[in-house]
């Protein structure tokens, strides 16, 4: 698998949190962890949510990702002593215990291109859920053929990054096949 500079140059990964904002997906996992005393969320990017489910619930919570970058994001947000990183593959790691709930938001699971890799994963899962845990992941509609609309012309935007004033971001299809590769350009 391929690593993708979206999550592991730190020059890239410090727009995530500006283009990927807060929504009923998080809210929705958010309070699935209310009533749980351990979460894993796995491919957990920059923290947002595991930083959040630390802050409002009683649950004990590990946060893992492969990417450095990203995790340097969510160790320095304010509440991120309240959760456990972990730098590691949904792949192959092996934390040694399970958890009720276990995430995998931001489509975090379609990292995985391949039967083999995805079996992995679910795997790891079937290690790591308490026997009434859940499992909760999320994944694009393919009906709903979102990759039409990661064009330039239809998905340029303007952000306000903190240190670098306004920037300007789109989408792009790169390759196609039968899974779809995207990526998103920043440009200062
Ligand atoms: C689209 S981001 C989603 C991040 C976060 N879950 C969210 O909701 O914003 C996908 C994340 O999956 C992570 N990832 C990539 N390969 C992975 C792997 N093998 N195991 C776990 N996470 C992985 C990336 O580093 C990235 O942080």
């Amino acid at each position: 698998m391929a690593e993708d500079p979206l999550y592991h140059d730190a020059r890239l990964a410090r727009f995530y949190d500006l283009d990927v904002g807060w929504g009923a997906d998080r809210d929705c996992c958010l309070n699935l962890a209310r009533d749980v005393g351990s979460v894993l969320d796995l491919g957990c990017g920059t923290g947002a949510l595991a930083v959040r489910i630390g802050a409002e619930t009683r649950a004990e919570v590990t946060a893992l990702d492969p990417a450095a970058a990203m995790l340097d994001i969510a160790r320095a947000k304010p509440g991120a002593e309240r959760v456990n990183w972990v730098q590691g593959d949904a792949r192959s790691v092996d934390l040694g215990r399970c958890y009720d709930l276990i995430l995998m938001t931001g489509h975090a699971f379609q990292v995985f291109l391949t039967a083999e890799d995805r079996a992995r994963c679910l795997a790891t899962i079937a290690r790591h859920l308490a026997p009434s845990g859940r499992f909760i992941f999320d994944s694009r509609n393919p009906a709903v053929r979102e990759w039409e609309e990661w064009r330039p012309d239809l998905s340029r935007r303007q952000l306000d990054a903190p240190e670098l004033g306004r920037i300007e971001a789109w989408n792009d299809v790169h390759w196609v096949s039968v899974v779809r590769v995207f990526r998103t350009s920043w440009a200062v």
